[in-house]
């Protein structure tokens, strides 16, 4: 008896662990083993191979890693690719001007011509990926001191690269697990990517800030760019004559419709979580960093805004600025309230408890004290660390002026290297010209103003620098009004002088100015007292935490753990579906271009539909994107996704395409650290209000002659 009551618990728990929710960001290369036969239960119609697959064509050849932290798709034979507005944002922000405002008019090329090239825009399709893990820790005895492994595996590591004949493609091996599994990933770089299409921000952004990283929402989150590629179609710099890219795979279009309860794909690149860190760690990021750190982005939105509100050229300079700021600063938000109502440190700690039971005599038994102890001597160089971040980095005038660190570096040494010495320089003054071109001095002063003493009200007193000179007399005021009228980091003319005449003893020069000084003074601190500590405490959790995963996983038995994100191909699964975020309160699964239109209002930035739109809406001019007298335009899902994920194709169970991610649900924000199979939801743009934007406002139909359409 006592035996068969085992078994069922046992068996429950798997079924449990199996039914429950679409938590969970799955390794391509697993899916086979670990996902193919829940996703197919779920509903998916193709096979694992279909996904990925080093033989055959699959889904994720038309996959891209966009820029340094997006996804894009590919949905053409000839090199058409879609991502989100705010992941072409940076593209597009850089093409505008006052005369020319892409921002606020939206930009369309009408034949390939017109297309606007983006030199510093990469996009790396995965090739392949392979477990090395056995390769990368082998002879690493469990007895070798931390670094000695490191050691180690960095020479493992290089071996493995030296084998691989890469010819032109990237390789690089991550670590998964915290180390306890590693594999590598081949890329293929190209660098010639341009772009095609962008709705009004009015569009694009609608809504703005105020509905970011919330549902019901009405985001035309979408940009259209187009891959280039050499006359063989390779990777190739910049080059008139280079030709549309032909891809491997590019995603058919769905217009077919989408019902609660269907199955949805996303694949893509999700850039960091922390599912497995313990109630310490949550509790540090619930009551001292999130709060910090928002109280710090207070002041600078609060700064920015009043003048972007009422300045049209200040608002272009600072779109891209103030959009970076408010996303993480709304988020963190979001996760305080989210960890809150999902009482998420007094459930850790129960699992904990259960681990440390569990764990009682065995080799696991020391991981979750030690873990404590961690946090707890952490928390100083934590705070420190989050206040030279966000406040003494906030300020664009010391970023800018740290910039300059290298340089003045090389031109110290006694014998110059003048090629470094010329490269270096050619580099700053590329990033020169795109710092003053959106820098606004005052904004930047009145910042520096608030921030400053709240470091130095927050942070112990062992990392204050000495930096308020004689004669202020802790007057920050003073101090800060002296650095900017002195210092030549505010003056373009005077820094290009010196970039130009490319003088060491000018550029050496730039140690005695102020905001140099200034910044050298608190670097010291950071390197020297903040961030050593900081880091080596980090590491030693790490340490621990690749322990705790292992002693989980082992305590948990069936239950298969899946990796945080880390920036490399991902599969998350799960199903199109509402949800309920509070008592009487019920989300539908969609919203329609009526629900744009019931938000419109001229008077507020956020909600001003552009005219053009308004005229469709009331000629219902909407052709094949109709459903029921209006077009879908957002739908949300189970998909487990975090940053990094915009832009991501968002699939049916054919593999066809129907959304692209760009957002989550406020109410399950906190999937990063914790996911809630009740709120969690991922936010995706309907393909069709794609569609009809490029087809109906924009006129390009030629795009969507281009794709191949299921109807
Ligand atoms: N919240 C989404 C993401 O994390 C969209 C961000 C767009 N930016 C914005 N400030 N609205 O990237
Ligand atoms: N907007 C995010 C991005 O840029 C995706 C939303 C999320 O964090 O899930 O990747």
């Amino acid at each position: 008896m006592k035996k068969f009551f085992v078994i069922v618990v046992i068996t429950l728990s798997v079924i449990t662990f199996r039914a429950s929710a679409d938590e969970g960001m799955w390794i391509p290369l697993l899916i086979e083993k670990y996902n193919i036969d829940d996703m197919q239960a779920k509903g998916f119609k193709l096979t694992a191979e279909d996904i990925y697959s080093i033989n055959n064509a699959c889904l994720i050849d038309a996959v891209v890693l966009f820029g340094r932290g997006c996804t894009g798709e590919l949905i053409s034979d000839q090199g058409l690719l879609l991502t989100n507005h705010h992941c072409g944002y940076g593209a597009i922000q850089k093409h505008s001007s006052v005369e020319l405002d892409y921002l606020t008019d939206g930009f369309w090329a009408m034949n390939n011509e017109q297309e606007l090239p983006n030199p510093d825009l990469t996009v790396k399709f995965l090739k392949r990926i392979a477990d090395v893990t056995d390769i990368v820790l082998a002879d690493i005895g469990e007895n070798l001191l931390e670094n000695e492994r490191a050691y180690s595996i960095e020479e493992n590591i290089k071996k493995i690269e030296n084998n691989i004949s890469g010819g032109e493609y990237i390789n690089s091996i991550e670590s998964f697990f915290y180390g306890n599994q590693y594999y590598l990933f081949v890329y293929e770089e190209f660098k010639d990517v341009r772009l095609v299409g962008a709705p009004p921000s009015a569009i694009g952004k609608f809504g703005g800030d105020t509905d970011n990283w919330m549902w019901p929402r009405h985001t035309g989150d979408f940009s259209v760019f187009r891959i280039y590629a050499d006359k063989d179609n390779s990777p190739a710099e910049y080059a008139i004559d280079n030709v549309p890219y032909k891809p491997k795979k590019y995603l058919s279009v769905s217009l077919k419709g989408i019902n609660e309860g269907d199955f949805t794909l996303v694949l893509g690149y999700p850039g960091s979580t922390k599912e497995y860190i313990i109630s310490d760690a949550i509790k540090q990021i619930k009551e001292i960093r999130n709060p910090k750190c928002i109280e710090l982005r207070n002041k600078r939105l609060e700064i920015m805004n009043k003048y972007m509100d009422t300045n049209d050229t200040i608002r272009i300079k600072y779109a891209g600025k103030n959009a970076r700021v408010s996303n993480s600063w709304k988020r963190w938000k979001g996760e305080i309230v989210g960890l809150e109502r999902l009482n998420a440190i007094e459930t850790k700690s129960k699992l904990e408890k259960k681990f440390n039971k569990w764990a009682t005599g065995n080799e696991y038994a020391n991981v979750i004290p030690e873990l404590e102890s961690i946090y707890e001597r952490m928390e100083k160089y934590t705070i420190a660390y989050d206040y030279y971040k966000e406040s003494i980095m906030a300020i664009e005038i010391i970023r800018f002026a740290e910039k300059f660190k290298e340089l003045i570096e090389i031109a110290s040494f006694s014998e110059i290297d003048s090629l470094t010495l010329e490269i270096k320089i050619q580099e700053l003054e590329k990033q020169s010209e795109a710092f003053y071109k959106d820098y606004v001095e005052f904004i930047d002063k009145e910042i520096f103003y608030e921030l400053l003493p709240m470091y130095f009200n927050n942070v112990a007193p062992e990392f204050h620098p000495e930096i308020i000179d004689v004669g202020f007399e802790g007057d920050y005021m003073k101090f800060i009004e002296s650095l900017f009228i002195n210092s030549i980091f505010t003056q373009e003319d005077e820094i290009d002088k010196i970039l130009i005449s490319g003088s060491a003893e000018s550029i050496q020069q730039l140690v005695n100015d102020p905001v140099y000084k200034f910044l050298d003074r608190f670097g010291k601190v950071y390197s020297e007292k903040i961030l050593p500590y900081y880091d080596s405490l980090n590491a030693q959790t790490n340490i621990l935490y690749r322990k705790y995963i292992k002693g989980l996983s082992k305590m948990q038995n069936d239950n298969i753990l899946y990796p945080d994100a880390n920036l490399t191909m991902r599969v998350s699964y799960g199903e199109i579906k509402g949800s309920q975020p509070k008592d009487g309160v019920k989300y539908v699964y969609y919203t329609t271009l009526d629900g744009v239109m019931e938000k419109d209002n001229p008077d507020i930035y956020d909600y001003d539909v552009p005219d053009k739109l308004k005229e469709l809406f009331e000629s219902k001019d909407y052709g094949i994107y109709e459903v029921n007298g209006t077009v879908p335009v957002c739908f949300i899902a189970t998909n487990h996704t975090t940053g990094g994920n915009s832009g991501s194709p968002v699939l049916d169970a054919e593999g066809n395409l129907i959304g692209i991610n760009f957002d989550r649900v406020w109410e399950g924000i906190m999937s990063d650290m914790v996911f809630d199979p009740e709120q969690s939801r991922n936010i995706s743009l309907d393909i069709r209000y794609i569609l009809f934007i490029i087809d109906k406002y924009a006129g390009a139909k030629y795009l969507i002659d281009e794709m191949n359409i299921i109807k």
